[in-house]
Formats: structure tokens, C-alpha cells, sequence
């Protein structure tokens, strides 16, 4: 039998982030149109919300630097990623960077950026609440058009 020892740890920020990849989560691209053109950004708080009405979120970490251009969206993308698709996730996760550099992305809902990958699920939202909470905002969106592609399989962290 194997023995267990847990380790009793200071909550510190670096800590909880440590410790919270033991929660196994997808990954997702988020995307929308911000004043200046496309966002977008690689997630794993995506999370369902409400069934009815229709809802799921994500929160946005205040450090981005590209906050406000998030704050001030109507809408957002839900592109759930695949589990071979972690180019695309290192993509939209660098910052500095122009994520939609050769990605040659198409208008949905409202014009928002649609990436031309195949995924297992994309959700096109529309913002009915925002709040903040401590040093993240929430962003819960109503969901209005939703793509699935059974066989793609979604990817997974877990640690
Ligand atoms: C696996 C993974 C999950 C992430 N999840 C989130 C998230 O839920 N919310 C968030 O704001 N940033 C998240 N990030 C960080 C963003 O992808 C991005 O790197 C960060 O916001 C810095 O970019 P920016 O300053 O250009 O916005 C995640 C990054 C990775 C690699």
C-alpha cells in the first residue's frame, strides 16, 4: 500500500497557482472585437455557467495588456481547443505578440473573429454581466451560435 503524506502549504499567490493545476481543465482561445480589431487569448477558467438561459465565463486576470479592450467588448468566442493544437495555444498565450499574424480569420456573431482551426466546440457570446472579483473579472456571456465537431478530441491539463 502505498503511504500519503500531503503537505500543508502558505496560500501565497505563486502557491495557490501551483497547486490549482492539480485541477484537471481544457484549454480555450478566447476571442472578440476590441476597439482597434482582434483579441484573443488562451484560457483555462472557461467554465458553463447556466443552462437557462444559456451561459459560460471565463475571467480576465487585471494584469493583461489588453484589459480594457476586453473590458470594452460586447462579445466573445469560446474556441474550445483540440488536443493537438498546442501551437495554437503557446500562440495565443505569448504576449507582445500579434496572434492573428497569418491566421486568416472569418466574421461571426456580431463580427467576431472566428479561427479557421478545427475544434470541438465553439460557442459565439454575447456579455450579459461583467464583475470583478478580487484581481480577476469575470466575463459571463450568453451564448447565441454554437459549432461541434464530435470527433475532434478537446485537449486537457492536468498535472
Ligand atoms: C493554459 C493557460 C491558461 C490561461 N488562462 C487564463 C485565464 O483564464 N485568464 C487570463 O486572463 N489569462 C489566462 N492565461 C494567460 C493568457 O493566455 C496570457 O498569456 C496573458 O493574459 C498575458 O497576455 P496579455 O498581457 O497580452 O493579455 C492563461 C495562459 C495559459 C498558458
Amino acid at each position: 500500500m502505498t503511504c500519503v503524506s500531503p503537505t500543508t502549504l502558505d496560500v501565497t499567490p505563486s502557491a495557490l497557482r501551483g497547486q490549482l493545476a492539480r485541477w484537471p481543465t481544457g484549454v480555450a482561445i478566447v476571442t472578440a472585437l476590441g476597439p482597434d480589431g482582434p483579441v484573443g487569448k488562451t484560457v483555462n477558467s472557461f467554465h458553463a455557467t447556466s443552462l437557462e438561459p444559456a451561459l459560460v465565463g471565463w475571467c480576465i486576470d487585471h494584469r493583461s495588456s489588453q484589459l480594457d479592450e476586453w473590458l470594452a467588448a460586447d462579445g466573445y468566442v469560446v474556441h474550445v481547443a483540440a488536443a493537438d493544437q498546442t501551437d495554437l495555444i503557446t500562440r495565443f498565450a505569448t504576449s507582445a505578440s500579434d496572434r492573428f499574424a497569418g491566421l486568416d480569420w472569418t466574421p461571426g456573431l456580431d463580427g467576431m473573429p472566428i479561427l479557421p482551426v478545427d475544434v470541438p466546440l465553439r460557442l459565439e457570446c454575447r456579455v450579459a454581466h461583467r464583475f470583478a472579483v478580487g484581481d480577476h473579472t469575470y466575463l459571463i456571456g450568453e451564448v447565441h451560435a454554437m459549432t461541434a465537431a464530435a470527433d475532434v478530441v478537446p485537449m486537457t491539463l492536468q498535472r
